[in-house]
Parts: C-alpha cells; sequence; structure tokens
C-alpha cells in the first residue's frame, strides 16, 4: 500500500504474523528511468521474505522492463497492480483503469508472465463499472497466460471505497472449477473474527488485509491466533506506544525526521483505536511539528493511561 507498506511498517508487520508481504505500488516509468525515490521502494530485508514488488503501469516495453529491475533485487514474485481506482492513476490505463480494456490487461499481463523466471501475481477489482463485473472471465483469461494467483478487492472501479466489497463474485471466482490458480479475497476485513468468518464463507486461499493493519498490526496476531484455534490477545497500551515508537524510528531512519513526522500523522487513529478521551492527544500527535514533541506526547499517553 503506498505510503503504508515500506519497509519500517512492514517489518512490524511481519513480526505479528504476516505470511506475504508486497511493496508498495511502483510506477513502472519511474523505474524504467530510474528514479531515485521508486527504486528506493524496492528494498526490503531478508527477513521479509517471501515478498512481492507491485508494479503498475500500461505499455508493455515499461511494464516489462520494470519486471525484469525488480525482479533482479531477488524478490520472491512481481505483483501487477490493476485495481488502483485513483484518478490519477486509472485515467491514464493504469491499475483499475485497465478494465476498461480487458484484452490489453491480459495482453500486458503476459508480456510481465513472459518477461521475468519469477511468479506473476494481480490484484485488480470486480470490474470498471457497476453494471459490467467480468472477474470471472478475467480471472480465467489472466490465469490462462500464466499469472499464479489473483487477489480481488471485491468493489468495481467506480465505487472506488464506498459501499461493501462484494465476495460473493470473489467466491464464484474461487468455485470456478477452471480455476486452478490460488484466489485470494481483499475489502473491509477489520477483525480477526470477519477474517477467519470470510476465510470460511468465501473459500479463498488467502486474505488481503489492508485499511485495518494502518496502526494496527496487532490484527495479524489475532488472525493467526483465531485461525490456530487460541483465543485472541488485545495489544496492551504499553505495547501499542512501544510499536508506534518503533514505527516512527524505522521511518525516521527510512527517510529522515521530516517525512516520518507526516507520514506517522495516519497511522496514530489505529495505533490508540479505542482509548477514551484521547482525542487531545490525537490533536496534539497530528499537529506536532518536530519529532521531540512526538516522542513527549507519547509519554504523556503512557502516564494518562497507565
Ligand atoms: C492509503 C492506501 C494506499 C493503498 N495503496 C495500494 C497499493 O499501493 N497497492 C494496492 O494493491 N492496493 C493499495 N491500496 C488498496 C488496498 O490494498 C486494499 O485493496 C483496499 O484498501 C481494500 O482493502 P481493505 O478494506 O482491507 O482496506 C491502498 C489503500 C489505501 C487506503
Amino acid at each position: 500500500m503506498e505510503s503504508v507498506t515500506n519497509p519500517p511498517f512492514r517489518k512490524i508487520c511481519k513480526r505479528y504474523g504476516v505470511d506475504v508481504l508486497i511493496s508498495e505500488f511502483i510506477s513502472s516509468d519511474a523505474l524504467v528511468r530510474k528514479i531515485d525515490s521508486s527504486c528506493r521502494k524496492m528494498c526490503f530485508g531478508e527477513e521479509e521474505h517471501p515478498i512481492g514488488i507491485q508494479i503498475f503501469g500500461n505499455t508493455e516495453s515499461s511494464l516489462r522492463e520494470a519486471a525484469e529491475y525488480a525482479a533482479g533485487t531477488g524478490c520472491d514474485f512481481i505483483d501487477i497492480n490493476w485495481g488502483c481506482p485513483v484518478r490519477k492513476i486509472a485515467g491514464k490505463g493504469c491499475g483499475s483503469g485497465i478494465l476498461n480494456d480487458i484484452p490489453k490487461m491480459v495482453a500486458l499481463t503476459k508480456s510481465v508472465v513472459d518477461a521475468v523466471s519469477l511468479p506473476v501475481t494481480v490484484k485488480t477489482r470486480l470490474g470498471y463499472s457497476d453494471e459490467d463485473k467480468p472477474i470471472v472471465d478475467v480471472a480465467e483469461r489472466l490465469q490462462d497466460v500464466g499469472i499464479e494467483a489473483i487477489s480481488i478487492h471485491g468493489r468495481t472501479r467506480s465505487q472506488m471505497y464506498k459501499g461493501n466489497a462484494d465476495w460473493t463474485l470473489i467466491n464464484e471466482v474461487k468455485n470456478n472449477p477452471r480455476m486452478k490458480i490460488m484466489v485470494f479475497g481483499n475489502g473491509d476485513i477489520d477483525s480477526a473474527e470477519k477474517l477467519v468468518e470470510y476465510k470460511k464463507r468465501y473459500n479463498v486461499d488467502g486474505i488481503l488485509i489492508g485499511r485495518a493493519a494502518m496502526g494496527n498490526p496487532f490484527i495479524f496476531r489475532q488472525c493467526k491466533q483465531l485461525l490456530a484455534g487460541k483465543e485472541k490477545t488485545d495489544a496492551t497500551i504499553q505495547e501499542r506506544v512501544d510499536v508506534c515508537r518503533e514505527h516512527i524510528a524505522g521511518l525516521k531512519s527510512y527517510r529522515g525526521d521530516r517525512y516520518a513526522l507526516l507520514e506517522m500523522r495516519k497511522f496514530y487513529g489505529g495505533y490508540f483505536c479505542g482509548l477514551s478521551n484521547f482525542k487531545p492527544y490525537r490533536i496534539r500527535l497530528v499537529t506536532a511539528d518536530s519529532y521531540e514533541q512526538v516522542e513527549e506526547i507519547l509519554s504523556d499517553i503512557e502516564e494518562h493511561y497507565f
């Protein structure tokens, strides 16, 4: 996830039990031009395996070249993003914009499969518009050109993030007798209980958790606990503060103080979700303008909530 699954946060998620990690999405055009900020997104640590590098683009030459370059990092698979709904991406025919042109989607995917010896996977949505959701056919066609797994977010491009994710079509893809590759479901999983229920109900090979993990990597531990038939444990306040500190420190050494300060703002709500009367602390955290101030607020939180 863009600006979320960078190395410091992935490291934490891994420790909490994630099975498979995927990089932020990376522009294939930018990789071809060796743009620093994009190349840096391909960095990962040894402990992160299995990890996929996710690329997006809309031309055969850039996608092929980017895939070859990404494969050279030693990652375990290449994931193609055919799911991003954001206008500046989809409007150019990248991400979920390609769902307007399925033959091109299939051809571009095949060119990536042919370009690298690593497994290639695809992340996509049900379709472009709410009137046409061709995912069952699309999944088969992508399988036929050689992808090894498909992750499906149960929304259309037009839906963006509105409404509820529809998992019934994901289930149809999985139950299609012609499908042999792994089918992963995605959309609106916000608790370990829901993950367990959806895994069973929709019969998928795996589940991707997005927004609910932001500031809540503990959800992966809880999922693992429930899947193993154990009781789930909630993170203590001390654990939340400690992991939040670790996350900030990681971002700081990854990209510097300013970056850490700004990027962390979207995580505080998750780290401290459910704490009573937390709002004043949250406001202080998201308006803090130095790393030292953040440290001070975290100490205040520790003191206040213990
Ligand atoms: C801030 C943000 C960044 C995202 N970046 C990516 C991305 O780079 N690649 C991708 O495949 N999906 C990306 N997504 C979509 C999520 O992976 C996921 O498909 C979507 O949020 C639905 O799952 P959820 O309900 O579990 O969040 C992003 C979502 C958000 C909110």
